[in-house]
């Protein structure tokens, strides 16, 4: 069963995957208001409710990338379960390491985020291919680069599902934008290219998606609907029509409001 949680301020959904008694968390997240830089776990309290009131075992808290738009609630939800462990892909060293310049730190190798500090901050780094167990719960993670080096998505085949992240959303709202720094329209083309090869039905499970006040969140479609009306890259739409829209686009787009303090509390664990 996948429970789906939807972070109205961010846009962000949030995962439950719970089977015999087993769950997997995919993208937790937590409130942050950036005139106090208050943290607040009320986007987070609905999932640590159902895992307990279905008494389930928390044994993965997977990220789909280093969020730049939101406060990932990995870390807090890990403490909240005994035996839950944290994983990301292995490429977050890179991401590290171009930002940690930028964020006003040392180099990833040499400074506060050195390969120690990470391994502490994240339990697992995972490569294209592997595989997640917990319980009776069987992920596969798959790299989709593109949206940043560090994206992945992870594909469950018992539920049928693959939850994508910010490589793909719905249909209407296209794909993730690729200017953040070691972006790459060609990566997410090619990485879509890669989820599109997923069986049809396939449903996806996206990592973002925006309905006006009032209204519902749409956040899943499946891989035939994705390859048939996706506005950013269909079946029809080529490399070259899409590096084209993509950086032309990203040219127009701000950055995230929460942008420096996300990426100091999901990249280092910290906001200082
Ligand atoms: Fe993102």
């Amino acid at each position: 069963m996948i429970q789906p949680f939807f972070h109205r301020p961010t846009g962000t959904m949030t995962y439950l995957i719970a089977s015999g008694g087993d769950a997997v968390v995919i993208d937790p997240c937590l409130d942050y208001d950036a005139a106090t830089r208050h943290i607040g776990r009320g986007a987070l309290e609905p999932v640590i409710a159902s895992i307990r009131s279905q008494k389930l075992k928390l044994h993965w808290i997977l990220e789909t990338h280093i969020h730049a738009d939101h406060l990932s609630g990995a870390d807090v939800l890990r403490d909240e379960f005994q035996g839950a462990r944290v994983a990301i892909s292995g490429k977050i060293t890179i991401v590290a390491e171009t930002l940690a310049p930028l964020l006003g730190r040392e180099s990833a190798r040499n400074g506060p985020c050195n390969s120690r500090a990470m391994a502490k901050h994240f339990d697992r780094l995972l490569d294209d291919g592997d595989a997640i167990e917990g319980g009776r719960i069987r992920l596969k993670a798959m790299a989709t680069p593109g949206h940043t080096p560090a994206c992945m998505s992870y594909v469950c085949d018992a539920e049928g599902a693959v939850f994508t992240g910010d490589s793909l959303f719905m249909p209407e709202l296209g794909t993730g934008r690729c200017d953040f720094p070691g972006g790459s329209a060609t990566h997410l083309y090619n990485s879509i290219q890669r989820l599109y090869e997923l069986p049809p039905h396939t449903t996806v499970y996206v990592g973002h998606t925006y309905p006006p006040d009032g209204q519902e969140p749409k956040f899943q479609t499946t891989i035939e609907a994705e390859r048939a009306s996706n506005t950013h890259v269909n079946a029809a739409v080529t490399l070259e029509d899409f590096i084209r829209f993509r950086e032309a686009r990203d040219k127009t787009l701000a950055l995230p409001k929460l942008f420096e303090p996300s990426l100091k509390w999901n990249l280092f664990g910290a906001l200082k």
